[in-house]
C-alpha cells in the first residue's frame, strides 16, 4: 500500500506513540485524520502535519458511527487508541473494564467492520492494529489489558486472512516497554537493568513498515525482550515462573501505580 496522497485515520493521535505515528505518515505523503479527545493537542498536531483534527470519544458507544462520518474516505486506518488498563483484576470497576474493552477492542473492530466494505470494492486499503506484547505474553497487574491486545492482535490476525486477496492489507504492532512518551514513559515505571526499550519513532517506523510492505505483524521491542515474549507464549507456565523470581511483580507494580488515573 502506497502510503503518499492515502487518507489515513488515525486514533489516538494525541498520545506520546500517536504524536510520532503522525509525523511519520506525514514524511510518507499520507494525507491526515487525527482523532483523540484532547483538541488541545490535536489541534496544533493537526495543524503541523496539515491534518484534519476530529474529536472523538471511542468510550461513547455512538462515537464510532459519527466519527466515520465526519472522515469519509479512509484509505488505511491505524487503529492505535489505548487505555492502559493495567492494575489487578479486582481493582477495576465493572465500568472501568467495559471502558477498556469499549476502548481498546470494540472500537477498532467496529471501526474495521465499518471501513472494510469500501476498501475490498474498490480492491485496496490497510488495517493496522495497536497491540503490544501484552498481547502476546501474560504478565502480572495486566489481565484487562492483556485480555484487548491479545484480543486486538487474534482480531486483527484472522481479519487478515479474511481480506488476503481481496487488495487490503491487516497488520498488528507489538511494542514492547517505549521511553520517552506515552503509556509506560508516563506511568515513571522502572524496569529491572536487563530489560530494554524503544522509542516512539521506533513505533511510527514499524508503523510505515508494516503498511507498506503489509506485514503481518511487527514487534517493536530489543531482540531479548522478543525472545522471551516469543518464549513466555510458547511456554507460559514455566515463563511466568521464571518471571516471578526475578521480580515481575514489583516490576508491574511500579508502572501500574503511575497509570491508574487513565482508566
Ligand atoms: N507506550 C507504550 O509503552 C506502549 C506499549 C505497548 C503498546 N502501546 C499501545 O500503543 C497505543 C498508544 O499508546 P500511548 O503510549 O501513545 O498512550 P497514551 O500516551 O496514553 O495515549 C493514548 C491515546 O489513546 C487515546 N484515547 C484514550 N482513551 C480514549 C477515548 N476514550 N476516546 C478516544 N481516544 C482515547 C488518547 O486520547 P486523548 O489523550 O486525547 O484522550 C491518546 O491519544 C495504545 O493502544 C497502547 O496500548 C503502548
Amino acid at each position: 500500500m502506497k502510503l503518499d496522497g492515502a487518507r489515513v485515520l488515525l486514533t489516538g493521535a494525541t498520545g506520546g506513540l500517536g504524536q510520532a505515528i503522525a509525523r511519520g505518515l506525514h514524511e510518507r505523503g499520507a494525507s491526515l485524520l487525527l482523532t483523540g479527545r484532547r483538541l488541545d493537542v490535536l489541534t496544533p498536531l493537526a495543524e503541523e502535519v496539515g491534518g484534519r483534527a476530529i474529536a472523538s470519544d471511542l468510550a461513547d458507544r455512538s462515537a464510532v458511527d459519527a466519527l466515520l462520518s465526519e472522515a469519509g474516505r479512509v484509505d488505511v486506518l491505524v487503529a492505535n487508541a489505548g487505555l492502559p488498563a493495567s492494575g489487578g483484576l479486582h481493582s477495576f470497576s465493572v465500568e472501568e473494564i467495559d471502558r477498556a474493552l469499549t476502548v481498546n477492542l470494540r472500537a477498532p473492530m467496529l471501526l474495521a467492520h465499518a471501513l472494510s466494505p469500501a476498501m475490498v470494492q474498490r480492491g485496496g486499503g490497510h488495517l493496522l492494529f495497536m497491540s503490544s506484547l501484552a498481547g502476546r505474553a501474560g504478565a502480572p497487574g495486566s489481565s484487562v489489558y492483556a485480555a484487548t491486545k491479545f484480543g486486538l492482535r487474534g482480531f486483527a490476525l484472522a481479519l487478515r486472512e479474511d481480506l488476503a486477496g481481496k487488495g487490503v492489507g491487516v497488520s498488528v504492532v507489538l511494542p514492547g516497554f517505549i521511553r520517552d512518551a506515552g503509556m509506560f514513559a508516563e506511568s515513571g515505571g522502572k524496569l529491572p537493568p536487563y530489560v530494554g526499550t524503544k522509542r516512539p519513532d521506533d513505533v511510527a517506523r514499524a508503523v510505515v513498515k508494516a503498511i507498506e510492505q503489509n506485514r503481518a505483524e511487527l514487534d517493536v521491542a530489543p531482540l531479548p525482550l522478543r525472545a522471551g515474549a516469543l518464549l513466555a507464549s510458547l511456554a507460559p507456565g514455566p515463563v511466568g515462573a521464571v518471571q516471578r523470581k526475578l521480580g515481575s511483580v514489583k516490576t508491574s507494580e511500579s508502572i501500574w501505580g503511575g497509570q491508574t488515573e487513565k482508566r
